[in-house]
């Protein structure tokens, strides 16, 4: 297993009963995910996913990755939610942040669609000129505004350089298998088509083309993705909470939060990790957030944020737990050199690499937030590669279906999202919404 969860620095703040009196909620919920018999359940196909995948479909990822590798110098993948920051984290997490300047032989990629802000996409467009360009449209429910849009933009950008043929050779869509406006226009315009399954929700869909087309294009190798997000389907099948890991994480996060413990700060030291806490924070966000209930997920990535986040950890309101997700090893690294003349005074630091630092700056912070009166759990993953990336998505996955479950709400709607689409389009005078345009407008100030 290369993924650990560690629970000893909240110990202090737990009682032994806490999780005692979880372990019928937990075999109950376990029951209900693995038996895809509770709350949402038509929405549990990632539960077997990689296990049980589509491998003509995958064949055709990789060919289709292969393609953009070779006649592309940009790739833009346009989508929002869970039709983006899945991709988006996995290339940053396993290419670095600095990906598109440092790749090897790929393309660099570009997310557009993930906001509506014509600066951004002007930004992109203007990244593109003289370059060769593919785009990998995602929307599973084909109809979603904010990528519409982008490709609306970006399609004609491509119809302009390479003729409405050629364009249809360099744009690759993932959506529904047979419904929705980007399916119908996929099928007119002969566009490779790849499809996000019904029983997979978007934020749970990072493993099916949603994620892996984009993921393969940037060089990453998905089968050894798949192959520990499979090896972590049977390790997390164990229904001992005691020995499952995900399910004590599952357990004890909402024991944290009966306490009054309403924030949950994902933490990592690497910068590479950042948006592997963007999709978290959409994971459980939009998972557990509803009927009034559910923590609030937040992230930081220290040491950076010790000097803008750490005063309020240490000493601010006792709202929060902390979960850091740290790495046994680094796949880069440097060694502190020692100086003559010793001027900044580092000396005491040669010949330690900068990991070591950093271990210790984690090792310091842990003892000092847990003084400060916050709960630190930690997760440690042995590499940051494919496989233990795969292991750890499905980790963070199954925890958070758990713990929705003994949040009692169902973990895989989101209806409050409908609720700012609605005055959107009102406002913006899409035809049947007129009556909702004059009482919004009304209510302007
Ligand atoms: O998790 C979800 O369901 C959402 O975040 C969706 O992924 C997001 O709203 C985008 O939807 P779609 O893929 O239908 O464009």
């Amino acid at each position: 297993m290369s993924v650990k969860f560690n629970s000893s620095y909240a110990e202090d703040f737990l009682r032994g009963n806490d999780l005692k009196g979880l372990e019928a909620q937990v075999a109950a919920a376990h029951r209900a995910v693995n038996g895809k018999s509770g709350l949402g359940s038509d929405f549990l196909g990632w539960v077997s996913l990689p296990a049980d995948y589509d491998r003509e479909e995958f064949s055709r990822i990789k060919a289709a990755a292969a393609k953009i590798r070779s006649d592309s110098d940009i790739l833009i993948v346009i989508g929002i939610g869970g039709s983006y920051l899945g991709a988006r984290a996995a290339i940053e997490f396993l290419k670095g942040p600095y990906y598109n300047s440092l790749r090897d032989g790929a393309p660099e990629i570009y997310f557009a669609g993930n906001s509506i802000s014509g600066a951004y996409l002007s930004d992109i467009m203007e990244l593109c000129r003289g370059k060769r360009v593919s785009v990998n449209i995602i929307s599973k429910s084909g109809t979603t505004t904010e990528p519409a849009v982008a490709f609306r933009v970006l399609r004609r950008y491509l119809e302009e350089q390479y003729g409405e043929k050629g364009a249809a050779e360099r744009i690759y869509c993932t959506t529904d298998k047979s419904k929705g406006t980007l399916k119908k226009l996929a099928d007119e315009k002969g566009y490779e088509c790849f499809v996000v399954p019904d029983d997979v929700g978007g934020r749970y869909s990072v493993l099916t083309a949603v994620g892996l087309l984009p993921i393969a294009a940037a060089g990453a190798d998905i089968d050894r993705l798949m192959q520990g997000a499979a090896k972590a389907m049977e390790i997390y099948n164990e229904p001992d909470m005691y020995k499952n890991g995900c399910y004590i994480y599952a357990a004890l996060r909402n024991a944290l939060y009966r306490k009054g413990k309403s924030v949950e700060l994902l933490v990592s030291y690497e910068p590479r990790f950042t948006m592997m806490a963007e999709w978290f924070k959409q994971l459980f966000g939009e998972s557990e957030g509803k009927d009034g209930k559910g923590l609030f997920p937040a992230s930081v990535t220290f040491s950076t944020d010790l000097h803008s986040m750490g005063q309020f950890i240490q000493d601010g309101s006792r709202i929060m737990f902390e979960t850091v997700v740290a790495f046994g090893e680094s796949d880069k690294d440097i060694t502190i050199k020692a100086e003559t003349d010793d001027g900044d005074g580092l000396n005491f630091l040669a010949g330690r690499t900068m990991s070591y630092v950093n271990s210790k700056a984690f090792e310091g912070t842990v003892l000092a937030h847990t003084d400060g009166g916050v709960p630190n759990f930690v997760i440690t993953v042995d590499r940051p590669d494919e496989e233990n990336l795969g292991e750890l998505i499905y980790f963070f996955e199954k925890a958070c279906a758990v713990s929705g479950y003994l949040l009692g709400v169902n973990p895989f709607d989101q209806p409050g999202v409908e609720s700012y689409k609605k005055n959107m389009f009102a406002l913006l005078g899409k035809p049947g919404y007129e009556e909702r345009k004059a009482e919004l407008e009304a209510r302007l100030k």
